[in-house]
């Protein structure tokens, strides 16, 4: 995709990549087993060695912690486990002087149960002002003793709690029951976000990353609902393509809040971005979240859920590039975030793997450890080839597995206790990652402590035990970031051309970038090597990737 001239290079964003740090899991200045925000600081120059543009941090702010902070008290505080506001307000600076960029997470679907406005309408009771803010309906039953309809939480059980000491009243939660969802029709609501916003982007930050972008308006009449089995919990196809059309997701309301949104960013804060979590299909549709007026960028979920397949990739690559591009947004590309099993073991799983129902070492079909890697750089290398923005999740680049010996007793995420332990959650993608090998805690921080015990193999893994060994994963997306910013392979224009059987093979911004799906090595082809995600002394191996110049 060549970038259009009306779009200046400017616009950061349409090239950017963008790296996920999930602070609780990223460096820890304290030694309480939980990372922070002095913690990043401290670790920012080796992200900016790395080649990244932008670090997004996932949520920061006052929190009662029951979904590791997307369960928010306080917009416009930092969380103390994380830190204070001038640690918030350092690390920007920081990042800045370095040349990166920051976003930070915005919950707006829901707020904590211990936000003030959620105590507010408890306390103010039935039929307050205080309750619009809210979704309070009476129960359905005789007495109202059963919820108002029949939508089940993301996490596992009834999306609808009872109000304490209120039979028969009801409030929405879409995850959590510590999570209420707000009413989005509420002028109060929509206004004081706007403030939220601005109390940030005047203190320097350079966008947000929107959570549940799809979410914050609901179906008039809150009619019943019932997802057709195997659809993910986030919406989706049901496995046959067809598309799940929810009753709380995608609703045509959320697009007038984000050019609201849009409009203040444009006029005062330019430059700046809103990045959409929207599970949404198909790629065209998801599109509508980031047409001119509306985001800057939405993830490509669709991408990340595709199978290790030459021709599926393939299809949505040209989906994604063709559906983006209709409404002159960069398509966005990513493989690993906190909520799914890192693309390290996905990719390699042969046993199905809802998005959101985590795994673990009695899951069917775990792939071999080693092949799961390889498997993941060859998949790096292909995204980092393409053109638009990508986005890179804490410990990929150390080729970090999916942690899967967690202790029932350690697990944190809501799913594992709304379930009653059917479905392991997203605690194996979020465990402290691996700096120095000999130091405790692999040196994420100064003592032995980690809220998620760290597996033992994960030596190996130790940033200092990749730095300096061209063979490493680590120095792989070095290479990969270095490269494609050389030869701006962000803005390239992919043309198809054909490959040894198994293989997809393209050409962009004068590279040629070839992938081997299948299972036998195929003959490397002409050209200069400038970037294996294997050893390709044999041929081009099964599941590699090999840049050509
Ligand atoms: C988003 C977040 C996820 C969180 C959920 C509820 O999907 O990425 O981690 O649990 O929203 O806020």
């Amino acid at each position: 995709m060549t970038v259009p001239a009306e779009h200046p290079h400017d616009e950061w964003w349409r090239r950017a990549v963008i790296y996920q740090v999930y602070p609780r899991s990223f460096a820890d200045s304290t030694g309480d087993g939980v990372g922070d925000l002095r913690g990043i600081r401290a670790r920012l120059p080796q992200l900016a060695e790395l080649g990244i543009d932008a670090v997004w941090l996932s949520p920061i702010f006052l929190s009662p912690q029951k979904d590791a902070g997307y369960d928010v008290a306080d917009y416009r505080a930092i969380d103390p486990l994380f830190g204070t506001l001038d640690d918030a307000d350092a690390l920007v600076a920081e990042a800045h002087r370095l040349g990166l960029r920051v976003i930070f997470d915005l919950v707006p679907n829901h707020t904590s149960d211990q936000h003030e406005w959620f105590r507010a309408a408890l306390a103010a009771g039935h039929g307050s002002p205080e309750r619009e803010r809210y979704i309070f309906r009476d129960g359905r039953g005789e007495r109202g003793e059963l919820p108002p309809n029949n939508w089940q939480s993301i996490f596992g059980g009834a999306a609808w709690s009872e109000v304490p000491g209120e039979p028969g009243r009801w409030y929405l939660h879409l995850f959590d029951s510590s999570q209420p969802d707000l009413n989005w029709h509420d002028p109060g609501v929509r206004s004081d976000f706007l403030d939220v916003l601005r109390f940030w982007l005047d203190r320097g930050v350079d966008g947000f990353r929107v959570d549940v972008a799809h979410g914050m308006i609901k179906a008039d009449g809150l009619p019943d609902y019932t997802p057709r089995e195997g659809t993910g919990s986030m919406g989706g196809t049901d496995g046959t393509g067809e598309i799940e059309r929810p009753p709380y997701w995608g609703q045509d309301g959320v697009h007038e809040i984000y050019r609201e949104w849009r409009a203040m960013l444009d006029a005062e804060y330019s430059g700046r971005v809103l990045c959409g979590e929207a599970w949404v299909e198909p790629i065209s549709r998801l599109a509508d979240w980031v047409r001119p007026d509306e985001m800057h960028q939405t993830f490509n979920f669709a991408y990340l859920e595709t199978a290790w397949d030459a021709a599926a990739v393939r299809r949505v690559i040209d989906e994604s590039i063709a559906a983006f591009s209709a409404v002159g947004a960069p398509s966005t590309w990513v493989l690993s975030n906190h909520d799914v099993v890192r693309h390290a073991t996905r990719l390699s799983l042969t046993g199905d793997n809802p998005q959101g129902d985590g795994i673990a070492r009695s899951t069917p079909g775990l792939p071999d450890e080693d092949q799961g890697i390889a498997r993941a750089r060859a998949a790096t290398a292909l995204m980092l080839a393409l053109p638009g923005s990508a986005y890179i999740y804490q410990g990929e680049e150390l080729g970090l597995p999916e942690a899967l010996d967690l202790p029932d007793d350690s697990r944190a995420d809501p799913t594992w206790f709304r379930t009653k332990g059917e479905k392991f959650g997203r605690d194996g993608c979020r465990v402290p990652i691996p700096w120095e090998a000999d130091a405790p805690s692999f040196g994420f921080g100064p003592t032995d402590a980690s809220w998620l015990p760290q597996p033992e193999s994960w030596r190996r893994f130790a940033r200092d035990a990749q730095a300096g060994d061209p063979a490493s994963t680590l120095e792989m997306y070095r290479a990969a970031l270095r490269i494609r910013r050389e030869r701006r392979l962000h803005d390239g224009d992919i043309e198809w051309i054909d490959a040894p059987s198994g293989c997809l093979a393209f050409r962009s911004a004068g590279t040629t970038v070839v992938t081997n799906f299948g299972d036998a090595a195929v003959p490397v082809p002409a050209g200069d090597v400038l970037l294996a995600s294997g050893s390709i002394d044999g041929g081009l191996a099964p599941d590699t990737t090999v840049w050509l110049g």
